[in-house]
């Protein structure tokens, strides 16, 4: 039998091109910093890790995902935090109504009901890694207080290239408000 090929998948909010510049400036302007800069097309926001996937899983979710029932928002980004394990330094995103959590939770249940998939209970941290592999911390946190539109969410692919590590966007589901429907019926595929 044909060995099933293994993609790297996690669900993530995806940048504006202009998020992702300043962000790059920022890095820039902290290069005492010792650590590895993420690159530009690398910034992201991760909603959930999903780890190895087969090809048949990859299909399920492709088919599978329905648009998740949450209108577009915004958030907004806070001061840099250094976390110990992994090693990062990262931009903090201020969830403050909890709508990232509830697309990851939303796109969770989902993911549980397509059978495949169990996810760990550990506590959301939304935050976007400026710097990986960081063994001392900053002696001070990095400014960056910006506004996030979020209007789609995004089935990110994890490759590792000669180049680094490199994410693509498989595929994206925009956010909505539920239909009438969806609210008297339950939140399914409609
Ligand atoms: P990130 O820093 O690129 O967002 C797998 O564990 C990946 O999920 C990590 O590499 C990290 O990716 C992200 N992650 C880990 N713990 C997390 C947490 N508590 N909250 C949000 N994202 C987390």
């Amino acid at each position: 039998m044909a060995k099933s090929t293994q993609h790297r998948l996690f669900f993530a909010v995806d940048l504006a091109s202009s998020i992702k510049t300043q962000l790059i400036q920022l890095q820039d302007t902290h290069q005492e910093i010792e650590g590895r800069p993420v690159a530009a097309e690398n910034f992201h926001i991760t909603l959930s890790f999903l780890g190895n996937t087969s090809d048949k899983q990859l299909e399920t979710i492709l088919d599978g995902i329905c648009p998740l029932t949450q209108p577009a928002f915004e958030v907004s980004t806070e001061d840099s935090f250094y976390w110990p394990r992994p090693s990062i330094i990262a931009v903090a995103v201020n969830d403050e109504h909890n709508r990232l959590l509830k697309c990851k939770k939303q796109l969770e249940h989902q993911l549980s009901q397509l059978n495949f998939f169990s996810f760990k209970k550990q506590q959301y941290q939304p935050h976007i890694t400026l710097f990986r592999s960081v063994e001392t911390p900053p002696r001070q946190a990095i400014k960056f207080n910006q506004t996030i539109q979020v209007d789609h969410v995004s089935l990110m692919l994890s490759e590792n290239t000669r180049n680094g590590v490199r994410y693509t966007s498989l595929e994206q589901w925009q956010l909505q408000a539920p239909s009438i429907k969806q609210q008297l019926l339950g939140h399914r595929c409609l």
